[in-house]
């Protein structure tokens, strides 16, 4: 049972003026693959914000993996990446990368998101765009190989 976390950063959401849509896929096809969504947060756009719960996820709720939706693209407001490479201990440049490729094939504004990948202590944390298609699509490159991966991490 693999227990994961969802942080949507948006400004929008996290003032009700949009419904979270992105986090109801990621819940769907976590729990295709037998995962569980144990804690869920929606916070705005904003660094320290985002770093307290990431680190709150990972160090308090020992969670195997956190998945976060949103502020990876180029607006002045998108920090999550800054906020994720703040917290990791180690980069998983693949993850990102094999998102990246997969869905250049889509479209080629796949290049504009920075998201990253990296690991806090036994956490695996993965940035993904904010959008439900790119969500989606995302997800469905990377689920077949983050149970082992999340497995080594134990
Ligand atoms: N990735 C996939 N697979 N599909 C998409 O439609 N949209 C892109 C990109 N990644 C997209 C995608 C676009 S248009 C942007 S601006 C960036 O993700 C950043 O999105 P974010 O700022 O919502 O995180």
């Amino acid at each position: 049972m693999i227990k994961v976390g969802i942080i949507t950063a948006s400004d929008k959401g996290f003032q009700g003026k949009r419904k979270d849509e992105s986090s109801e896929v990621i819940k769907r096809m976590i729990e295709k693959i037998g995962g569980r969504v144990e804690a869920y947060a929606i916070l705005p756009d904003e660094k320290e914000l985002l770093q307290e719960k990431l680190i709150d996820f990972c160090d308090r709720l020992g969670l195997d993996l956190v998945l976060t939706t949103g502020g990876t693209g180029f607006s002045p407001r998108d920090v999550t990446p800054e906020a994720t490479q703040a917290v990791v201990e180690r980069l998983v440049p693949g993850i990102s990368e094999a998102m990246r490729r997969e869905s250049m094939k889509k479209t080629p504004r796949a290049m504009l998101t920075r998201g990253i990948s990296g690991i806090r202590g036994r956490t695996l944390i993965v940035n993904l765009p904010g959008s439900p298609k790119a969500v989606q699509e995302c997800l469905e490159v990377i689920l077949p190989a983050i149970p082992h991966g999340v497995e080594v991490l134990r």
